[in-house]
């Protein structure tokens, strides 16, 4: 599989239990396998931006610029790690944040300039980008554009063959494996069944954190096919990019 989508999850970049922990030879050797077979590639916040963004309030009541500007900085910080571990694999890289090209509004996205990242996608750039603070112009004045939001808007440009979420779990369960031994992983869904089977389970457990992503990539799901992987395991992942049997949700278009 060549030509992906692949967002690195913050819970696999970075330890979230500690602010601005980066996982840096796991970064390492996710570049290393991913380099030559991804267009775009997207990273969370992890315990950079999720962690100052907490601190400032962000998401949760109207935050100043200068607030604003401390979880960009946060966010720069760990893209310039991972931005480092491609340039180490010499990979062609355009690093473009979404402070620049995307504006909210109350929490949600609301317009995107995309015109320069068509342009980009004509001439064959491979494009990094990240989860970040973009300007709203609701009453927050500014707020978060997930690394899991990105994936879809460079889905609908880039049309790829496949977008690929790696977390710190195997894929998406029917209720969060952390607190629930009973969850099940979800193997191979439809797109519109998904929803169904994640609301479905009994566990109240769920965030809406992650309801947000499983709506998310529902709406990739109607664009491409989209898999969730373990981000640890890298065997798993290798197995997975040449077409062999692989352990993770695979959600399958339409
Ligand atoms: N039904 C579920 N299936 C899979 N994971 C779930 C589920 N419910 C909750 N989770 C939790 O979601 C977490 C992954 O989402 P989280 O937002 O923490 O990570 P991420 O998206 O990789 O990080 P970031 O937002 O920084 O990019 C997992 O660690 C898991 O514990
Ligand atoms: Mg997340």
């Amino acid at each position: 599989l060549r030509d992906l989508i692949v967002k690195l999850g913050g819970s696999v970049i970075t330890n979230k239990a500690v602010k601005e922990s980066p996982r840096i030879d796991v970064i390492r050797s996710l570049v290393g396998i991913l380099k030559d077979r991804f267009r775009v590639l997207i990273h969370g916040g992890g315990s950079f931006g999720h962690y100052v963004a907490y601190e400032v309030g962000l998401n949760r009541r109207p935050v100043s610029f200068e607030d604003a500007l401390k979880v960009m900085k946060s966010m720069d910080r760990l893209s310039n790690i991972v931005l480092r571990s491609l340039e180490e694999f010499n990979a062609k890289i355009l690093l473009i944040r979404p402070r620049e090209f995307v504006i909210n509004k109350e929490l949600r996205l609301y317009k995107v300039f995309e015109d320069a990242l068509v342009e980009y996608k004509k001439r064959g750039a491979n494009i990094l980008t990240h989860g970040d603070v973009v300007v709203d112009i609701g009453k927050y004045n500014f707020s978060v554009c997930s690394g899991d939001v990105l994936a879809l808007i460079f889905a609908r440009i880039f049309r790829p063959k496949a977008v690929i979420f790696l977390s710190d779990v195997d894929g998406i369960y029917t209720k969060d494996p952390k607190r629930d031994p009973s969850a099940k992983l979800i193997e191979d869904i439809s797109g519109s069944e998904l929803v169904g089977a994640f609301e479905g389970s009994s566990s109240t457990d769920v965030t809406g954190g992650m309801k947000l992503k499983v709506e998310t990539i529902k709406r990739i799901s109607e664009i491409t096919d989209v898999y969730v992987l373990n981000g640890f395991k890298l065997d798993n992942l290798k197995r997975f990019l040449s077409g062999d049997d692989f352990v993770g949700t695979r959600i399958r278009r339409g």
